[in-house]
């Protein structure tokens, strides 16, 4: 028995053109018609929506369905049931949002379906990537020759990043730790602190580093790393440091830390998913003073830079280190004299996201990603005032676009949120922030304006009301 392979198989190839043209179309219509209902719709999705995305389950088919079925199937239940990201008020996790120029470049890269594998497989792809990484090494005034990849997210970043960490510690002390593993490695300390990041202690895990086998140095008030109560460090030693907190946005004093880590021979890695990009803001980079100090650098095209899901960085002063970690090799994978991902990035077949990525950039410029970082900040500031002024307690000094508020007791917080949630206007997560519990205001989509807070504000007073 032959297995039609698309409900089109039967057809001459300028229909096959000719359906393809128009579903495309229809897709658009519909992207466009979702965009254009942004601020009509509930950022949460409402229960009714997600209740009936069952008409999405049951058995698979056992023959094909028109692809225009599909898509009327995907927009009529699969639309109503997202959480609105398109619009400027989505204040939970650290969600950005998709800029023009990132949602364009994507839909191409979609079209295009590259392999970003390998040059001969896609000189597009691999021309951005190359040239977005550079971009992004200059945006966060990291040192040249810097070597790097365009991974999924922040998580992976980190693992990449020590990756390559593990690689050159371990070469240095005698050990491949590629070929041999690491059951009788010499051993390794990683020292983080206590409000290390749960995606770099993922990181360590799958790198055999172990989540719970490091060293954990007390924070302050605002959860930096104090440099009075550093450990000893030395060149078997992996420094995790945080450019930007998760809930309260601070910054580990870099600065401070640095020197003395460097001194003593440690590896100092860097997670700023978001944070690390204050450095393109004459307003607010002095907060990032001293990362540039570090040997590995983790951090997030998704988030604050608005290019879209998935886009992480990883960054590595000794691009060596980072490619000896990562390289891959097999007779058939033809390699040019060109920078090769896979030799950089813990994947082989990849999306073209660093497309995107290079899109993204190109339509911000300098300028662009600054205002995004100044202008999410200025509104973070605002959600702090009026919240304070209407006898709120805000938990954290926002210094940048992270706000923590208590509205009383943690279950009157608590209840506040789920109102907040369900009402619809915006959307904000909760935490408990050094044992009290709180909300979180994450402004870091480049959509939102000033409308976009003083509605959300008045949703967030009225929510808390009793
Ligand atoms: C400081 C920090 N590190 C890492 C991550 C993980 O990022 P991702 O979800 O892109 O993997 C986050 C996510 O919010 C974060 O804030």
């Amino acid at each position: 028995m032959t297995v039609s392979p698309s409900p089109h198989s039967s057809l001459p190839a300028a229909s096959v053109a000719e359906v393809r043209t128009a579903l495309l179309k229809r897709a658009a219509r519909a992207a466009m018609d979702y965009l254009e209902d942004e601020d009509a719709r509930s950022v949460a999705p409402r229960p009714e929506a997600v209740a009936a995305l069952s008409a999405l389950r049951g058995p698979l088919p056992p023959g094909p369905t028109s692809p225009e079925t599909v898509l009327h199937l995907l927009d009529t239940y699969g639309s109503p049931a997202t959480v609105a990201k398109t619009g400027g008020r989505n204040f939970g996790f650290v969600n950005g949002g998709c800029l023009p120029a990132a949602l364009a470049a994507s839909w191409l890269v979609s079209t295009w379906d590259q392999n970003a594998a390998l040059f001969v497989q896609s000189p597009t792809a691999v021309t951005l990537e190359e040239v977005a990484l550079e971009w992004v090494r200059e945006l966060l005034g990291l040192p040249k020759g810097t070597g790097g990849a365009v991974v999924t997210g922040a998580t992976m970043a980190n693992f990449t990043a020590l990756a390559a960490a593990r690689h050159a510690l371990l070469t240095r002390a005698g050990w491949n730790v590629e070929a041999d593993g690491l059951f009788g490695a010499p051993p390794i300390t990683v020292v983080v602190s206590e409000e290390v990041h749960a995606s770099v202690l993922k990181a360590l895990g799958l790198l055999g580093l172990g989540r719970n086998r490091v060293v954990r140095v007390p924070v302050d008030g605002q959860g930096r790393m104090r440099a009075d109560a550093l450990p000893q460090l030395d060149e078997r030693t992996i420094l995790c440091l945080q450019a930007g907190n998760v809930n309260t946005g601070a910054f580990d004093p870099a600065a401070a830390i640095c020197p003395v880590a460097r001194a003593a021979g440690a590896w100092i890695h860097v997670d700023g998913a978001f944070g690390l990009w204050a450095s393109v803001s004459p307003e607010y980079r002095h907060w990032t003073k001293g990362f540039e100090q570090a040997d590995s650098w983790a951090t997030d095209g998704h988030k604050w830079p608005n290019i879209g899901y998935d886009c992480g960085i990883a960054l590595v002063r000794e691009a060596k280190a980072l490619r000896e970690a990562m390289s891959i090799q097999a007779s058939y994978l033809v390699l040019g004299e060109h920078r090769e991902p896979s030799d950089y990035n813990p994947e082989l077949s990849r999306r073209a996201r660093g497309v995107e990525l290079w899109a993204g950039l190109r339509s911000l410029g300098r300028s662009g990603m600054a205002e995004i970082v100044e202008l999410t900040s200025s509104h973070a500031r605002r959600f702090a005032e009026e919240l304070r002024a209407a006898g709120f307690q805000v938990l954290n000094d926002v210094v940048i676009n992270q706000v923590l508020v208590s509205f009383g007791t943690a279950e009157k917080t608590l209840r506040t949120i789920a109102r907040i949630q369900a009402e619809g206007t915006c959307w904000c997560g909760s935490t408990v922030w050094q044992g009290h519990t709180a909300m979180r205001i994450s402004v870091s989509s480049w959509a939102t304006t000033a409308e976009d807070v003083e509605r959300s504000l008045a949703a967030m007073l009225n929510a808390a009301k009793e």
